[in-house]
Formats: structure tokens, C-alpha cells, sequence
């Protein structure tokens, strides 16, 4: 397994794959990567021949006061991980090749509806942010697939939406969020919890999964169950930023005749922001 820092070798590399006529996934991440991560790096080596993870925190997706600064850098680790799970290329760029005029001065991609609520309402910026890194990393790469995680639902929505809009021709495929044995979803940001906090943490997916077994025997008073649902988290010693239960293609509040749906949750934990999600059938 090869790791390159630099645009042109990837594209060098990228280009004589592309001549033996091998199909190319792509695995986009921020590093410290954990069983999550190389779930996606499996399902892209399922779907292509070629699977191109990068690595690349990315300053335009974090508020001014989220951790970019203290977000674990660990890409020896992820070398090594990668390599076990059969990953052919390391795309790991500094900041500098990504904006080489900074910040200020990089165009952007703002994807309208989907983006708005939720994550979006509570962290201004993100998701232009993502969408911008996300459409440079397909231009960049030119996968044929690319797997995210369906952990980040919103996110997903936010890419699938800006693939389809600007005619990018990739097929960007969820992979299901990989839990530990108590239910908590596996995040890079797990990390940052105190041992307290740890054993706490699961209460997010059993909120999760409570609301859903009342919606499954048909309860359609949402804003009372997302009431309770935020109720209960607070109980458990959480602040919780938002729990929606939204219609599961458009993201907004879901109604009655809705039947795809999904709960949407993110709370704090100390100063661990946790986000987790689920979605049913009626
Ligand atoms: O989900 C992530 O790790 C990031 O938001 C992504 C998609 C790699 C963009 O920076």
C-alpha cells in the first residue's frame, strides 16, 4: 500500500490504474481511523479494484470553537490498518495542497434544504465545509464509488444531493454504522470521553431505539416523542442539541402519512458533541 501527500502523484498513479482499466472507490476520512472506517474501506474494495482512502482534517468543516486543533492525527496507525484491510492508495494532503490560496479565497459548494436543519442549524459552516472537501476529493480522484457512513446521515444526504446537482459521475454509496457491543455508535470523538462518560454514551442509541419501538406501534405524536426522547437524555446526564424525527429522504419534520422515517439526535456529553441516528419503515 502506497501513501501520497501530493495531487500530482495521486494523479499520476491514479492515471495508470485508470489505463489498466481497473475501477477506482474512494473512502473519504479525517484519519484516527477506527472499525467504522474500515467498514467502508471493505465495502469500497467489494465495489471497485482500486480503493483510494484519504486522510484530511479538514479546517473548512470546523466551527471556531470545535477541535481542530486537538482532532487526533494518527496516520501511521491508519497505515497499518489500511494496509490490513486491503486499501490500495493513502491520500493523506497537507492543508496547504488542498488550499493553496487559504481559506478565505477557496470557491465553495452550498447544497440548499438538506443541509439547513439539524447539524446544519447547529454548526454554521459544516456542511459547506464537507461539501466543498467532498466535490475537491471526487474531482481529485474521480472515483467510480464512494462510501460514506450512514452514522453521518445528514452528511450523506448533503453529498448524495451535491453527486446528483452537479452531475458528478460517482456512485456514493452508505454503509451501516458499525457499534460497539452496548450500542454506542463507533466515532473518532469516542475518545474524548472520561470514563464516566463512556458508560453513559449508550443511552444514545437505547433513545434511539426506544422512540423507534414507539413509532413502530404507532404513535404519530412526534413533537411529544422528541420531547421525551430529549427528556430522557437529560435524565441521563446529556445536553442534548436537537432529536428530530424527520421524513427520511427530504429531512424534514416528518408527518403522518410519511413512512420512511428517521430520528436524529446529537447531544453533548461534557464537551463531546455525539451524534447517532435511526431509521424504520411504517
Ligand atoms: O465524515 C468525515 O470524516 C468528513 O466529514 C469527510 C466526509 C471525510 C469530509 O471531510
Amino acid at each position: 500500500m502506497r501513501t501520497v501527500h501530493s495531487l500530482k502523484e495521486l494523479r499520476t498513479i491514479l492515471r495508470g490504474y485508470r489505463q489498466q482499466g481497473k475501477t477506482i472507490g474512494l473512502v473519504p476520512t479525517m484519519g484516527n481511523l477506527h472499525e467504522g472506517h474500515i467498514s467502508l474501506v471493505r465495502k469500497a474494495a467489494e465495489a471497485s479494484d482500486i480503493v483510494v482512502t484519504s486522510i484530511f482534517v479538514n479546517p473548512m468543516q470546523f466551527g471556531a470553537n470545535e477541535d481542530l486543533d486537538t482532532y487526533p492525527r494518527t496516520l501511521a496507525a491508519d497505515q497499518d490498518k489500511l494496509a490490513a484491510a486491503g486499501n490500495t492508495l493513502v491520500f493523506a494532503p497537507g492543508v496547504e495542497e488542498i488550499y493553496p490560496e487559504g481559506l478565505a479565497n477557496q470557491t465553495k459548494v452550498v447544497v440548499p434544504e438538506v443541509s439547513e436543519g439539524h447539524c446544519g442549524a447547529s454548526r454554521p459552516g459544516h456542511f459547506e465545509g464537507v461539501a466543498t472537501v467532498v466535490t475537491m476529493l471526487f474531482n481529485m480522484v474521480q472515483p467510480d464509488i464512494a462510501v460514506f457512513g450512514e452514522k453521518d446521515f445528514q452528511q450523506l444526504a448533503v453529498i448524495r444531493k451535491l453527486a446528483r446537482d452537479l452531475m458528478i459521475p460517482v456512485e456514493v454509496i452508505g454503509a451501516p454504522t458499525v457499534r460497539e457491543d452496548d450500542g454506542l455508535a463507533k466515532s473518532s470523538r469516542n475518545g474524548y470521553l472520561s470514563e464516566q462518560e463512556r458508560a453513559i454514551a449508550p443511552v444514545v442509541f437505547r433513545t434511539l431505539s426506544h422512540t423507534a419501538d414507539q413509532l413502530a406501534q404507532g404513535r404519530t405524536d412526534y413533537s411529544n416523542l422528541e420531547q421525551e426522547a430529549r427528556e430522557a437524555l437529560s435524565e441521563a446526564g446529556l445536553r442534548p442539541d436537537y432529536f428530530n424525527i424527520v421524513n427520511s429522504l427530504t429531512l424534514k419534520p416528518a408527518n403522518e402519512a410519511d413512512r420512511e422515517l428517521t430520528l436524529l439526535v446529537a447531544a453533548f456529553l461534557g464537551t463531546t458533541r455525539l451524534i447517532d441516528n435511526l431509521s424504520i419503515t411504517r
